[in-house]
């Protein structure tokens, strides 16, 4: 078993200096159980927590590191960019660097605008849907998160067409009441939502591969609907890609789908490990912003220069030929290798995968809709192998509705490894 005095230690610390003792809820461990790991340091697919202990890393700071934990290009690039400043709150050749990359590689792209996290990327997105439109209420759906601006803290309330219940202390009820919350995959639900709504939509917001609520695979025909649906109703469709972009491929679930978003935000990876997010469309959509249009929204560290040349050695490295190939095939085999041992011994689970990104399943269904209400008891299990995984050295994020990824930096070796852990875990949890 691992010692993790020191983490315990400076949790101890943490919890005196800040609400939890984290800066992110999830960090917390409070869904597993025990104490934080704090992490010293990463190379590749691998970290290391402050009692010196070595983890396989399957969290990857929730989906950024792509590349894996101090990817020399991307290193190399903050390095130099930063000996000339960090900061200068006028613009930078490195934005125009960034952008380009992005609208020259992405079909639904013309224009964008960089901000500094996902949150703020969509808060700004359903600004601008609701500027162009002229409308106020959105559409989003149970089980998907788009970062804690208001608009999205929201749940669904009693009733068929259900008007949005906070799901936050301190968010508005007029705020909250103009999100419509809808299942997943619920055709029906959003036929008659537009019935009754169909002119005051401003926006259908979906992460178009749901991974913050297990791995929430979406029928393609439920993402056309919401296409039409839209376009019918003068609605605009944003498409929440800060996981799936650049992630299942270089033009996220928009481009996997073939379907256009009217908008798009984006995060995580986009910033090649530091803080990054933007939001995107076409440039009739994106001319409404300020300073070229009415729809206000600025930000004094946005495009900075030191987090853009990080993303521009990310994803220059994301575009090199087969990159999206090589990381799907060893991803699935991985997925394969460990499904085959959960079938062959009728384990009660499934791993489910798309690209790099995959999740446990306490349940052999494919879910389409919210995994917490199908999976009550499975989250148990969760905690138990989450425990015998990092006593075992491999690392993943502690909820086990979170989704694990699978970076270009992880070796076929690390990834057997992990597997011989996951399995040894496994057996131990269900066999008799
Ligand atoms: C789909 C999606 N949208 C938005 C966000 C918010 O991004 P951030 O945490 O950078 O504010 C997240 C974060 O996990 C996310 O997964």
């Amino acid at each position: 078993m691992n010692k993790t005095t020191n983490s315990a230690l400076l949790f101890e610390k943490a919890k005196k200096l800040m609400p939890g003792g984290v800066n992110s809820p999830v960090r917390a461990f409070k869904s597993v159980g025990g104490t934080p790991i704090f992490i010293k340091k990463g190379k590749g697919a691998h970290i290391w927590d402050e009692d010196d202990n070595e983890y396989i890393d399957f969290c990857g700071s929730w989906g950024p590191l792509i590349l894996g934990h101090a990817n020399e290009k991307v290193e190399q690039a903050i390095v130099s960019t930063l000996k000339n400043g960090t900061s200068f709150g006028a613009p930078t050749a490195l934005e125009n660097e960034l952008a380009e990359l992005i609208i020259s590689n992405h079909f639904a792209v013309e224009k964008i605008r960089f901000v500094s996290s996902g949150t703020e990327a969509v808060m700004s997105a359903i600004r601008l849907a609701r500027g162009v439109t002229k409308r106020d209420k959105i559409i989003k759906f149970e089980g998907c998160y788009h970062g804690h601006a208001d608009a999205l803290l929201v749940k669904a309330g009693s009733g068929l067409i259900t008007f949005g219940v906070s799901t936050s202390a301190g968010v508005p009820n007029a705020v909250a009441e103009d999100t419509i919350v809808i299942a997943l995959n619920d055709f029906d639900a959003v036929e008659k939502t537009f019935e009754a709504h169909g002119n005051e939509i401003a926006a259908v917001i979906i992460e178009p591969i749901p991974a913050n609520n297990g791995l929430l695979l979406q029928n393609k025909l439920f993402l056309n609907l919401l296409r039409e649906k839209c376009t019918k109703n003068g609605a605009l469709l944003i498409f929440d890609e800060v996981i799936s972009g650049f992630r299942v491929g270089f033009e996220g679930a928009s481009g996997l789908y073939q379907i256009k978003p009217d908008i798009l935000t984006f995060g995580k990876i986009i910033g090649g490990g530091l803080p990054v997010g933007a939001y995107a469309a076409s440039a009739e959509i994106m001319n409404n912003i300020s300073p070229e249009g009415p729809v206000y929204q600025a930000g004094t560290l946005s495009g900075n220069p030191v987090a853009m040349s990080a993303g521009i050695a990310a994803l220059q490295q994301c575009l090199e030929p087969n990159f999206y190939h090589v990381l799907q095939e060893k991803t699935t085999h991985f997925v394969d290798e460990i499904n085959a041992h959960i079938s062959a011994n009728n384990y009660p689970l499934f791993v489910f995968n798309i690209g790099s990104i995959f999740w446990m399943s306490f349940s052999k269904n494919k879910h389409v809709d919210s995994a917490d209400k199908i999976n009550a008891d499975s989250m148990a299990y969760f905690k138990t192998l989450h425990k015998f995984m990092l006593d075992n050295g491999v690392y993943f994020g502690p909820s086990g509705y979170e989704v694990g990824f699978v970076s270009h930096a992880h070796t076929v070796s690390d990834l057997l490894t992990a597997k011989t852990v996951i399995l040894n875990g496994l057996d131990k949890i269900f066999k008799i």
